[in-house]
């Protein structure tokens, strides 16, 4: 076992956290505020490979391992959680899948713009009344013989205005429940795609995140991703990895409050000394310390085991619950060590706050987590 990291992966780290400072952190409290997609910066990621890190050059990709990916969505998340929010669904949901199931064509088509950068892509699962009993589909892809027949509405799809390629999960047959969904490659500007509302969100304010109308969308049968009625494994393979990149997320977010709250509680003077020299806030520092690290060393083992082509579905799990706990814990100490400056907008911690909320629900609320993990140790 060795817990030191590459040369490479210390480059890709410090890339990535010197993008977040020079890149991200200047127009950040305003994005948020004004729930500016960022949409320069997203480019940017793009060029530098941050889009398909995983996806093989072979298609337009960096060509690096997970380890690489949870570092990067770390650093990038301890800034803009609306960013990396993009960043994961465009690695993990759509590039992930489409180069692990897709037919070549699938990939040279849509995979190799995806992976550099040029479009990002979502990924369409959640309805109105089905989001983590997701077998209960209602969007349906008729059989028309050469093409699959779109209709229904997709809810809270992140990207969902900014993408321009969407991983759709559709009921074709109803009868055979989770094993009757297909999942289809449907382009944005397709005739009957009506995006919805930008959703007025808690936190992630600079995401896009809208509910997608279909209406009698024509899809190509070449569209469909692997066999007939293969679309909810896809989206639970998918979903597998995508925990993964949450778990980071999440757990970048937690450790961007608590280095926030390192440097304040050592400015800050109360009592005739630095905050830091109370007992009650050096404890707090060091359970978050602790919390963070345990968060760290799960989304790497998680990493460790995707890029060993281990199953990874528990430790994943495990990853994405423990890390969003910790984070939602984590940014509520460090508004809480910065007092009543913790409160406002310009000392960042609350919005990390509010953008840690998120990690809770998507992907599988920390309740679906649990039932994927209790699953697992009692089969
Ligand atoms: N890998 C492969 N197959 C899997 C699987 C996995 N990880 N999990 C389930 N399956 C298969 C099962 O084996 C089963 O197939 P068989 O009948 O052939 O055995 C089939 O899928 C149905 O599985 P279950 O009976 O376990 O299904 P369930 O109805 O009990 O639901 C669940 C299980 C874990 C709760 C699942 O519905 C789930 O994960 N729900 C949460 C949905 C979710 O995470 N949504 C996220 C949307 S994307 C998003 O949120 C993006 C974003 O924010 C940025
Ligand atoms: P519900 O499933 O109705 O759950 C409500 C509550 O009941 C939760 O606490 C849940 O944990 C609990 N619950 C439900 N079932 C059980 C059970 N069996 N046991 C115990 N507790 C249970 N979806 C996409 O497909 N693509 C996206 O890009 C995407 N992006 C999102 C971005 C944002 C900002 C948000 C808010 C959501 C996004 N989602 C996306 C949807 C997200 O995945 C769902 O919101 C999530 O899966 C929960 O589904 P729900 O909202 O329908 O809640």
């Amino acid at each position: 076992m060795d817990f030191q990291l590459t040369e490479e992966h210390l480059m890709i780290q410090k890339a990535a956290r010197d993008f977040a400072q020079m890149e991200l952190l200047p127009g950040v409290i305003e994005r948020d505020e004004h729930q500016k997609f960022p949409a320069e910066q997203i480019k940017k990621l793009g060029e530098l490979g941050f889009l398909g890190m995983m996806v093989s050059p072979k298609y337009g990709g960096a060509g690096l391992d997970t380890i690489s990916y949870v570092l990067a969505m770390e650093e990038i998340s301890k800034i803009d959680a609306s960013a990396s929010v993009v960043m994961s669904v465009n690695n993990s949901l759509v590039c992930w899948g489409l180069e692990t199931y897709g037919t070549e064509e699938q990939k040279q088509k849509y995979l190799v713009p995806l992976a550099k950068g040029e479009i990002i892509g979502a990924f369409l699962l959640s309805e109105p009344e089905a989001g983590s009993d997701a077998t209960s589909q209602r969007t349906t892809a008729e059989d028309k013989g050469d093409h699959y027949l779109l209709n229904g509405t997709k809810n809270w799809i992140t990207n969902g205005n900014s993408a321009s390629v969407y991983l759709v999960m559709a009921q074709t047959h109803p009868e055979k429940g989770s094993k009757g969904i297909n999942a289809l490659i449907v382009e944005k500007n397709s005739p009957g795609v009506t995006v919805g509302a930008k959703e007025n969100k808690l936190g992630i304010r600079g995401s896009d995140t809208h509910s997608i109308m279909f209406q009698d969308v024509i899809v190509p049968k070449e569209n469909r991703i692997g066999e007939d009625g293969f679309g909810f494994k896809f989206a639970m393979k998918t979903l597998g990895g995508g925990r993964i990149g949450i778990a980071s997320q999440a757990l970048g977010i937690a450790s961007g409050a608590y280095e926030l709250a390192v440097k304040y509680s050592k400015e800050r003077k109360a009592f005739g000394k630095e905050i830091s020299q109370h007992q009650a806030i050096q404890f707090k520092l060091a359970d978050m310390a602790t919390k963070i690290e345990a968060s760290r060393l799960l989304c790497l083992k998680a990493a460790w085991e995707k890029d060993h082509h281990l199953d990874y579905t528990l430790s994943g799990s495990m990853a994405k619950v423990f890390s969003s706990e910790t984070a939602m814990w984590v940014t509520t100490e460090a508004v809480q060590v910065h007092g009543g400056y913790g409160y406002v907008k310009e000392y960042h911690v609350e919005r990390l706050m509010r953008d840690a909320k998120i990690t809770q629900i998507y992907e599988g609320t920390s309740e679906v987590q649990r039932i994927v993990i209790s699953r697992s140790i009692l089969a």
